[in-house]
């Protein structure tokens, strides 16, 4: 097992606010597909032009809330794993702000007190007309029962705004930590993937967790080469360590 360098341990240990930026390999551990991945990346296997845009919505609503049906079966009867265990344990010890690009809703149901959706959830609902939240009734896609346009899944497709409240909230909490963790995203989707930058750019600490290399690696003061579910146990043990009074 990979043991981390006493120094980024011994950082890990003093760090009061921690701000974790999470993707869909933190889930992947979970059984749930990822975008990018070689083979079993969604993006592999569907058009997200077909599926993730709004004018897709538009031109076939059925097809897109079927898939999306299918991908809130996935995430339901998805657990989390060690990984996202893990980061809910850490805020026993520290402030850990979840910032993730997920849609599954993981890491809330690991426990973690706090967690911006910058992508919206895919459990929600919302009605395509702007009604807000709404019950799911009968109908691919239902109606909303307020208005009567098709619901549709409360996720941000590509070409639409992030939600506000979240967005700020990462800025807040990217600008506020002593380390900023990005784990498990290839780093390619803005706005989600400039918040690394700007926590290099604050001087503050930060640690990439992947597998595989991304465009953040060579910025990274820190990159470990493993898993969510791997590694972050590891992180976890480090920040619960009680500092030996020298
Ligand atoms: N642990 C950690 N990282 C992993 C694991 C794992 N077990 N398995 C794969 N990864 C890494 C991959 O190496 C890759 O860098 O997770 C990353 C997944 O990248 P993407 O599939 O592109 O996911 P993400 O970066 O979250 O995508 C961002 O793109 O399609 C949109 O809105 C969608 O939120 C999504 C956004």
């Amino acid at each position: 097992v990979q043991a981390l360098s006493p120094a980024l341990a011994a950082q890990i240990a003093e760090a009061r606010r921690v701000t974790a930026l999470t993707g869909a390999g933190m889930s992947a551990e979970s059984g749930v597909p990822t975008f990018r991945d070689a083979q079993t990346g969604l993006w592999a296997r569907y058009d997200p032009a077909e599926l993730a845009t709004p004018e897709a919505f538009e031109r076939d609503p059925s097809r897109v809330w079927q898939w999306y049906a299918w991908r809130r079966e996935l995430v339901t009867r998805a657990e989390p794993n060690a990984g996202h265990r893990a980061l809910a344990r850490w805020a026993r010890h520290a402030r850990v702000t979840v910032v993730t690009q997920n849609v599954d809703g993981l890491h809330q149901q690991a426990g973690s007190p706090e967690v911006l959706e910058l992508h919206g959830n895919l459990r929600r609902s919302i009605c395509s007309a702007g009604c807000g939240e709404q019950p799911v009734g009968e109908g691919e896609p239902p109606p909303c029962p307020r208005c009567g346009a098709p619901l549709r899944p409360d996720v941000v497709w590509f070409g639409e705004m992030l939600p506000e409240a979240a967005l700020n909230g990462a800025l807040a909490a990217v600008e506020a930590a002593d380390i900023v963790l990005s784990i498990g995203t290839a780093n390619q989707v803005q706005p989600a993937a400039s918040l690394p930058h700007l926590a290099r750019r604050n001087g503050c600490l930060v640690v990439e967790v992947n597998p595989e290399e991304t465009p953040l690696t060579p910025e990274a003061d820190w990159s470990l080469r493993g898993t969510a579910a791997g590694l972050l146990p590891l992180l976890l043990e480090a920040a619960t360590e009680q500092r030996v009074q020298r």
